[in-house]
């Protein structure tokens, strides 16, 4: 049986790149990105759910598993890639930024796996 795969990030980088790695042979993946309505290459592979997510937004994460549980019947992985680095000098208070990439790259507001259903 197919395992299902969850993948944040995936409009850029290695989110996109493990879409493409991952094997529909054996793995069924369910894909997300801010924007999906921009996405032309994901959105042509067999066995990909493509979906809108924002892993700041706590609910939407909510919303989007279901929604993969719905079409894959469970999520048996997270590769969770959405995030940024921050490089040079910003004018904007480094707390600040510093508090934003930690939200949107790690804390469990975002798609943590504490806010998805139990991982097999
Ligand atoms: N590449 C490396 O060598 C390396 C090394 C160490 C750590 N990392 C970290 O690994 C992560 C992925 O790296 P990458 O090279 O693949 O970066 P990337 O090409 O910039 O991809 C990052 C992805 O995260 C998405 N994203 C950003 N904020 C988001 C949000 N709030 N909700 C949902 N998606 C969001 C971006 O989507 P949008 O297109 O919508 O902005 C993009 O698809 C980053 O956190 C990076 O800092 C990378």
């Amino acid at each position: 049986m197919k395992k299902t795969v969850l993948i944040t990030g995936t409009s850029s980088g290695i989110g996109k790149a493990a879409v493409q790695a991952l094997c529909c042979k054996w793995v069924e993946r369910h894909a997300t990105m801010r924007t999906p309505s921009a996405e032309t290459e994901l959105t042509t592979l067999d066995d990909v759910l493509v979906t809108r997510l924002d892993v700041r937004i706590r609910r939407a994460s909510i919303r989007l598993s279901r929604a993969g549980i719905a079409r894959f019947g469970n999520i048996d992985a997270l590769i969770n890639t959405a995030g940024f680095a921050l490089f040079g000098i910003s004018k904007a208070p480094h707390e600040r930024r510093s508090r934003r990439q930690f939200d949107v790259n790690l804390s469990d507001s975002g798609c943590h796996p504490g806010n998805l259903p139990p991982l097999p």
